[in-house]
């Protein structure tokens, strides 16, 4: 399998470069080479002494000190001395209010405890969390050290499930595995089981009986994690400071995303459609793209531009001979609503003939050698040069090229290969790891530095971008990136192979994401390395139409791959899913605020949001986009009808009036033209028909229910509108009250409302009769909806 990823990795870079790439791959060997530390792994030994702090303490051991510090009542700060500190890159906040904690011992050791977290600090360095309800959460056994690096390692419940860790090809349940930090380019094409892929983050999840808990280790060295009957992780580098944060899912990521940073909201043209191919390489044939979606008549929002709309793959260069006037090309898509992305990738080309690499070269701004000289390695143009982001001059040297594109009518950006990831014949894709950074100015290496470029670069971008055009909200897409990246950069899942397997995938990947606070996040429609069928291909778009990043995408050396490419029924299908899309819209984009306010993700596993259920704790064949939905993709070749596991609760059919219960199994029809789309009961769903708003009211199955509809001008920062939707159920009434808030002005002509699951009852809005209820009411905005004496339909009880 890795030769077959070998020799399409072959094909895709060029013989005449692998041959090149041998020299290079040599350097990097003799400059890693370094005989394994010898001697043992030691404890820290024994509490000699226990100093109180406010909202905290210090611990003096044997070998080693601990600091125990409550950034809030459900934050704790761990750091194990001595080693060196991290630069807080993924730090968001440092402003924390003082919190009041008590102190007291615990048998040889010491108990400091929040409102709603005790940690006690054992003799010996273990550690215990445990809620105010006195459930242990964790148990830690003391760290052992051996000069720089750590292992730690924690106990497993038998029936502990751990989620996250950023991007990984493996089953959503990472227990039983082992996962390595270390940002890496699969090469070729990637399918379930490969690790590590391009963006680590060291942040799970811990779900069991006793409760949950997340955990961030702030060490961006190459780390080993293994969940097996203990979870242990070596660290070859770095000090031990992780963060704690007990409590459901929902809670824990809000928290966590407090601490390393909130996703703004995207423009709202991010999130529909993008079509994309390593391979549109002249304007004519952009162009003639755009003609064909409009005459096939598919709604688009974005076209990406690959490497070869450069000039020699020289990154912020235009191929003038192939793009002669991007601009107009730009204006011309703007008439019809369509954006340009373009690629960037950070190696920049060794030309004394360019100025970038000029001025690059001149000031310093590239990574070196431990002699000093510049680091050269091989990319698609050949020997390139590769910015220090983790110098702070050269982020905003960097930040301000991207004017040079902007000039274009390009209007977001897409970073590739910032691993960074280079082309070796064999090992490791990237720089040598004695390569150094900047740091800030404290120096260091790329052992600290490699799985924080991607995130650097990310940010330099997002800066430049903001102060060159501080009334548009930044477009960026990474490949890499580490914890934080969610402040800048939308991610997709990389260089997957075309197969029902990548496809079944896709899910668990997404998720993990999500639940390591990356919300935005899709794969390339149909895999990126091969060809799919037409079946699987439709099955892989209907999937994607929900997932926030919405994007067909391929290698060069696959047949194009367009919604038409397979004619009939597939284009109709996809015209379907892609309008679904649309009216959705309004769903969506307030899915892209609230994650902007909480740090949860847009798609959800079906335990959350709180996780008491274990039947729901390994369904990965299957997510909620947001509160209201319910998708179960079609994931087998040939399947016409699919089981959907549900959490507890009413759930309406979307595409027919049938209603299923959960918890439990039901079996749902999916023929090729949909999937199995549910509604939990109590939703309103807000959505968007030819101008109107379409209100979709479920019942709700308790007494109460409701939605939330977000609005606002799709860009900048002017003002929003937030609509509050409330469903009441009392007596023998169903009530739904419309609140609003915000200056925005009311952005629909009128408003349908689709009621469903109601088969009788008699309809008011402000206090005047509708008559009998009908599924469908014509109205404009309202404050109260009454449904009197409703009936409603049963259950489909399949
Ligand atoms: C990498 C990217 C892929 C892109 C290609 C050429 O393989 O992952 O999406 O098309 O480089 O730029």
């Amino acid at each position: 399998m890795r030769l077959r990823a070998m020799l399409r990795a072959l094909r895709l870079i060029g013989p005449r470069k692998a041959l090149r790439a041998v020299g290079y791959t040599l350097l990097r060997d003799r400059l890693d080479f370094r005989l394994p530390p010898a001697g043992p792994f030691l404890p820290p030994g024994n509490i000699r002494e226990a100093t109180s702090a406010s909202g905290g303490g210090c611990f003096r051991f044997t070998r080693g000190e601990l600091e125990v510090r409550f950034l809030a009542p459900d934050l704790v700060r761990v750091t194990w001395g001595r080693g060196l500190l991290p630069i807080p890159y993924a730090i968001a906040r440092d402003d924390w209010l003082p919190v009041e904690t008590s102190w007291r011992r615990a048998g040889e050791g010491y108990a400091l405890a929040s409102s709603e977290l005790e940690v006690v600090v054992e003799a010996d360095g273990g550690l215990t969390f445990r809620d105010p309800a006195g459930r242990t959460l964790r148990r830690e056994f003391p760290p052992r050290r051996r000069r720089r690096e750590w292992v730690h390692w924690a106990e497993l419940r038998p029936e502990e499930h751990l989620y996250g860790l950023g991007e990984r090809a493996a089953p959503l349940n990472l227990r039983g595995g082992e996962y390595c930090m270390w940002n890496s380019d699969p090469l070729g094409g990637y399918g379930p089981g490969v690790d590590p892929l391009y963006l680590g983050i060291p942040v799970y999840l811990g779900l069991h009986q006793e409760g949950s808990y997340l955990l961030f280790y702030e060490n961006s060295y190459r780390a080993v994690f293994r969940f097996k009957d203990l979870a242990r992780v070596y660290f070859p580098g770095g000090s031990l400071r992780y963060y704690f944060i007990p409590g459901p899912p929902e809670r824990a990521l809000r928290r966590y995303t407090e601490l390393t940073g909130r996703p703004p909201l995207p423009p709202r043209w991010a999130l529909g459609y993008h079509q994309s191919r390593w391979g549109y390489r002249e304007q004519e044939e952009v162009r003639t793209l755009l003609k064909k979606f409009l005459d096939h008549d598919l709604p688009l929002s974005v076209i990406h531009l690959d490497i070869d709309y450069m000039d020699g793959f020289r990154v912020f260069t235009v191929d003038r001979s192939r793009f002669p006037d991007l601009l107009a090309l730009a204006r011309e898509l703007a008439e019809h609503g369509v954006r340009l992305v373009a690629i960037l990738d950070p190696g920049v080309k060794r030309d004394p003939e360019y100025d970038l690499f000029r001025e690059g070269l001149e000031s310093g701004h590239f990574c070196t050698l431990p002699n000093g000289a510049v680091l050269y390695a091989l990319v698609w143009p050949g020997w390139c040069a590769f910015p220090d982001f983790t110098d702070p001059v050269v982020r905003a040297w960097w930040g301000k090229q991207y004017s040079r594109l902007l000039e274009w009518g390009i209007a977001g950006f897409w970073h590739d290969m910032n691993e960074p990831s280079v082309h070796t014949d064999w090992g490791d894709s990237t720089f040598p790891l004695p390569t150094r950074h900047v740091m800030e100015g404290r120096g260091g290496d790329h052992r600290e530095a490699h799985n924080l470029y991607g995130l650097l670069m990310n940010q330099a971008a997002y800066e430049g971008l903001c102060q060159q055009r501080p009334d548009v909200r930044p477009f960026l897409l990474s490949r890499s990136g580490w914890a934080g990246l969610q402040r800048y950069a939308w991610n997709w899942t990389g260089d997957t192979e075309s197969t029902w397997e990548a496809l079944q995938q896709t899910i668990p990947t997404v998720l993990g994401l999500g639940l390591s606070g990356i919300p935005y996040t899709g794969p390339d429609i149909g895999g990126f390395s091969g060809r799919p069928s037409a079946e699987l291909y439709t099955r892989w778009f209907q999937l994607a139409t929900f997932l926030p990043f919405f994007r067909t995408h391929s290698a060069w050396d696959v047949p194009p791959r367009e919604p038409w490419t397979w004619g009939e029924p597939v284009l109709s299908i996809v015209r379907e899913f892609l309008r679904l899309r649309y009216r959705l819209m309004p769903y969506l984009y307030t899915l892209a605020w609230e994650t902007s306010r909480t740090g949860h993700p847009l798609v959800r596993p079906l335990f959350w949001p709180d996780g008491r259920d274990p039947a729901l704790w390994d369904v990965q064949d299957a997510f909620l986009l947001g509160e209201a939905l319910l998708v179960a993709p079609v994931l087998e070749e040939g399947a016409r009808s699919r089981r959907v596991t549900l959490p507890a609760g009413r759930w309406y059919d979307f595409w027919e009036e049938a209603v299923y219960r959960g918890p439990g199994t039901v079996s749902v029809p999916a023929p090729l033209e949909c999937i199995p789309l549910l509604v939990r009961a109590g939703s309103v769903l807000p959505m968007e028909e030819e101008g109107r708003l379409a209100l979709h009211l479920y019942p709700p199955e308790g007494s109460e229910g409701g939605g939330l509809l977000y609005s606002d001008a799709g860009d900048g920062y002017g003002p929003w509108r937030l609509e509050r939707f409330h469903l009441r159920q009392t007596g023998d009434a169903l009530e739904m009250a419309w609140e609003t808030e915000g200056d925005y002005p009311f952005p629909w002509s009128d408003v349908r409302l689709f009621l469903h699951g109601v088969r009788a009852g008699r309809l008011w809005i402000d206090g005047r009769e509708f008559g009998p209820v009908r599924r469908v009411v014509e109205t404009g905005p309202f404050r109260l909806l009454r449904l009197e004496g409703p009936e409603f339909c049963g259950d489909a009880g399949r």
